[in-house]
């Protein structure tokens, strides 16, 4: 059983630049850096680290890492995709700091997947009693941002894509979007909340966007101040605003090399097997998309960097079998 989307790595240029954006300006947590990566957490996250920036020659995504409810799991999930035809990978544990052994596997619709169980944890007891993650505000700055909420991607082929994540996976759909009888987009999750993973149709397979959960509704508008303060105001792409879709309150910010992060905040709870909530297209482009804001500048539907083929699939999946 997949729990919920555990960390995502990211792809940056320089490593310096976006360690003064994610760390020094909106206050990401520093778990551990070394010479070609930076692994960043929210104030609430409980495992160490939730975002890796690795250096890289383009921007984009490098890997999504879903954790599994069980060790053995590694092994259903490897016979899964290894029956679909799907390139996998166990990777041995350590490849990343204080993570377990993993299953990778590029997905049907080329996404570069991890699965994974053990994940180090940030430590909550010590001499002085319990200390739990959010509780050390005085040795931060920035937001920060709470903990990592979820990723949205674009695949070319969205039915097949809704086949492999709800039916091979065990996704449920929160909402959905329906144009000329089929499903235009679909917001995913294992988790409570409205999603993990959302997917829209596009062109090629390729990131859109990245999210962490604000704490609350106010720090929208902080980290709107604290970007421009630290001279990142243009970085600001869209929002603030609020989505009907999900009902979260939003800002779209850019790192340095264009990489899109959501801030965000405001999504609700809901048992997973409860029936999708489906907007039909009109209905979402009149309220879905934005329930109130200014319109998304034309470059939003741009994705993540130059991505025809997941440009960190190949470091990911390097020796598939
Ligand atoms: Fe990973
Ligand atoms: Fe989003």
């Amino acid at each position: 059983m997949i729990l919920r989307l555990a960390h995502i790595e990211v792809r940056v240029r320089d490593l310096g630049a976006a360690r003064a954006f994610y760390a020094d300006a909106l206050g990401f947590v520093v778990a551990e850096s070394d010479p070609g990566h930076l692994y960043l957490r929210g104030s609430e996250d409980f495992e160490t680290w939730s975002l890796t920036l690795t250096e890289a020659v383009e921007p984009g995504l490098g890997h999504l890492a879903l954790r599994v409810a069980d060790p053995d799991e590694l092994d259903r999930l490897e016979r899964v995709h290894r029956d679909l035809g799907l390139s996998v990978r166990r990777v041995p544990d350590g490849i990343e700091p204080g993570q377990g052994p993993a299953l990778r596997v590029r997905g049907p619709d080329g996404s570069p997947l991890e699965f994974v169980h053990e994940l180090e944890q940030v430590t909550v007891t010590g001499e002085s009693g319990v200390r739990l993650p959010m509780r050390r505000s005085h040795l931060t700055g920035g937001l920060p941002p709470r903990r990592i909420d979820h990723v949205n991607l674009r695949v070319p082929d969205l039915a097949g894509s809704l086949d492999y994540w709800q039916g091979t996976l065990g996704f449920s759909m929160s909402e959905g979007v329906e144009r000329d009888g089929a499903i235009f987009a679909a917001w995913l999750r294992r988790k409570a909340g409205t999603h993990d993973v959302a997917l829209l149709g596009g062109p090629e397979p390729a990131l859109h966007h990245f999210a962490f959960s604000l704490t609350e509704s106010a720090d929208v508008l902080r980290a709107a101040d604290l970007l421009a303060d630290a001279g990142y105001a243009r970085s600001i792409e869209w929002g603030p605003g609020r989505h009907g879709v999900t009902n979260a309150l939003f800002l779209y910010v850019r790192d340095p090399d264009g990489n899109r992060l959501e801030l965000y905040v405001g999504d609700y709870v809901r048992d997973l097997d409860a029936s999708p909530v489906i907007w039909d297209f009109p209905e979402f482009e009149r309220c879905g998309r934005l329930w109130w804001g200014q319109p998304p500048p034309p470059d939003f539907q741009q994705t993540t960097g130059v991505n025809p083929a997941w440009v960190g699939a190949d470091a990911v999946l390097s020796g598939v079998e």
